[in-house]
């Protein structure tokens, strides 16, 4: 392998031994969240949307976000994805406060160790299956054909074995949904974020992505956090938040 690069392989392998690691001891704590803020202004009027949120998950927990639309299900998940930032509070993963990083370095970690699915996808529509997957993985520095591999393996795992040359475009709603889902798992992150993954699927494509989903907890320890109306896949999570007057609360 030249120099440089990243062997997609190696860092599966990898973060299967650091997770394997922190589930044999002490759960320490993977994500932590302190007095989580975050409002938004609309035609004027300022909307608390988050207010003083705790969170709290350790490696190889899966959690299920549910509840109405609007409450702020998204913008949660995009700040524990450190994709946006609160007005105020604090983000840790394992202790560090991601927030305190520059852009350069935050964009760095989230590379590395957070695969999001967004609920509106964002592919490349004009890119092809495979170049859309492998694109985070070529972002990190991984070799062209070693980031192919992966990302055709991961196409044919999510059941997208005859589309891997389409271009997303020319794609269904659901397939986009499983390109998505391929493309956030292509570095095979310690912590998997996803926004309605199966929103758009119908049940039986629904139930191959919560299995699969339910594979990556149980052969890798890939911490789950999953916004969901699915009340199955709400079901297979180990714990179930709902949000409620800006803070989380635990369902049964
Ligand atoms: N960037 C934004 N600018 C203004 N308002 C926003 C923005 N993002 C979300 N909101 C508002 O915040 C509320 C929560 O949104 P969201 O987190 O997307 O809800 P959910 O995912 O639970 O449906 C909604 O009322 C939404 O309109
Ligand atoms: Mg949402």
């Amino acid at each position: 392998m030249p120099s440089g690069t990243v062997d997609t392989g190696l860092i599966w392998n990898t973060m299967q031994l650091e997770n394997k690691d922190s589930g044999s001891g002490l759960r320490s704590g993977l994500i932590t969240a302190h007095n989580l803020c975050k409002s938004f202004t609309n035609g004027g009027v300022s909307v608390e949307i988050l207010r003083d949120l705790h969170f709290d998950l350790s490696a190889g927990e899966t959690v299920a976000i549910v509840g109405a639309s609007g409450i702020g299900k998204s913008t949660l998940l995009h700040i524990l994805g450190t994709l946006d930032r609160p007005d105020s509070g604090q983000l840790l993963y394992k202790g560090e406060d991601v927030f305190s990083y520059d852009d350069v370095s935050l964009a760095r970690f989230r590379n590395k160790s957070v695969g999001f699915v967004f609920q509106f996808h964002h592919l490349l529509p004009e890119f092809n299956a495979v170049e859309n997957t492998m694109m985070p993985a070529l972002i990190g520095g991984a070799n062209k054909r070693d980031a192919t591999r992966t990302a055709e393996d991961l196409l044919v795992r999510v059941g997208l074995k005859d589309r891997l040359l389409y271009r997303v475009g020319k794609l269904s709603g659901g397939e986009q949904q499983r390109v998505a889902l391929a493309r956030a798992l292509v570095l095979k992150p310690a912590v998997l974020l996803a926004d309605e993954p199966t929103g758009n699927l119908d049940e039986s494509n629904s139930e191959h992505i919560h299995s699969l989903l339910i594979e990556l907890n149980r052969e890798f320890s890939m911490t789950l956090v999953v916004v969901t109306h699915n009340s199955q896949l709400a079901s297979l999570m180990s714990s179930r938040v709902t949000i409620a007057d800006g803070k989380l609360t635990d369902l049964p």
